[in-house]
């Protein structure tokens, strides 16, 4: 992988300027990133709600996060590519998990992101052992939406804090070079992030985290239903999109389009050898 930005590097960012990640799923998402500048590009599995028209994540394989990782891969970004392992690639065991996340770098991702706390130790040190770097996921972790009863923010009683302040705890001893923290109160994300010796990238968890991560389509108004409250879209590409065909398709309907501008010319001999 001809990533400029690699694992060690975003570790060491630690305190220092803060970290951006986007999702993207294919070429043109990865190079609109990579052109923006961003740190790291995620292959999300939320191409399952993205892209793919699934209600949740669990409906993605191995194979659909390579077949995206790929496209990606194929941009060359600058940015560190790190792939998602969907649900059920690494809760089989770690021989399995360590085979997982090593089609997707070899699909050409830089690192692997999986979610969950302590009972994932094992994975994260095999795939560490096996010279793959990780990145954790702690608070609303969606592959666990039908064991959380939904999407719901996590972290607010006590007992909660505490378990994920050790779960973080936990899995940067283990290894992990970054940790992402989604749908959380921001308190406990600071909590968090002065705790652990690696940097927190944050996604519905306040300001104090190392960074920040945001899904490609809602940062840009690209999606088909109501974003959550800890987005913030910066343009409306889909309403711009739906402006522009229902523009062409008026244009084409008049007759208005294409013009002679648009048109491939017979050459002059020709139309005078046929007669036209
Ligand atoms: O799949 C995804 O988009 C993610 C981010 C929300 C962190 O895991
Ligand atoms: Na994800």
């Amino acid at each position: 992988m001809a990533t400029t930005v690699t694992a060690p590097e975003v570790r060491a960012r630690k305190g220092g300027d803060r970290l951006v990640m986007v999702t993207a799923y294919d070429a043109p998402g990865a190079r609109i990133a990579d052109a923006a500048g961003v740190d790291l590009i995620l292959v999300g599995d939320s191409v399952a709600n993205n892209v793919l028209g699934y209600e949740d994540t669990l409906q993605v394989t191995v194979d659909d996060i390579a077949h995206h990782v790929a496209a990606v891969g194929r941009t060359r970004p600058r940015a560190l590519v790190v792939a998602d392992l969907p649900w059920l690639s690494y809760h089989t065991g770690v021989g399995d998990a360590v085979r997982n996340a090593g089609r997707l770098i070899r699909a050409g991702a830089g690192a692997v992101k999986l979610e969950g706390g302590r009972k994932r130790l094992p994975v994260v040190e095999a795939l560490i052992d096996a010279e793959i770097p990780v990145v954790g996921h702690l608070g609303l972790t969606p592959q666990s939406v039908l064991a959380m009863g939904g999407f719901k923010v996590q972290g607010r009683a006590g007992q909660a804090v505490r378990r994920l302040l050790d779960e973080a705890l936990a899995l940067a001893d283990a290894g992990v070079f970054a940790l992402v923290l989604e749908g959380i109160p921001d308190r406990v994300a600071e909590l968090v992030t002065d705790s652990v010796a690696v940097p927190t990238i944050g996604i519905g968890a306040g300001a104090a985290c190392d960074g920040q991560v945001l899904v490609f389509h809602d940062l840009l108004g690209l999606g088909d239903r109501p974003v959550p409250k800890f987005v913030r879209a910066y343009a409306a590409l889909g309403r711009d999109a739906t402006e522009a065909i229902a523009r062409w398709a008026a244009d084409v309907r008049s007759g208005a389009f294409p013009g002679d501008a648009e048109s491939y010319h017979l050459p002059a001999e020709t139309a005078r050898e046929l007669g036209l």
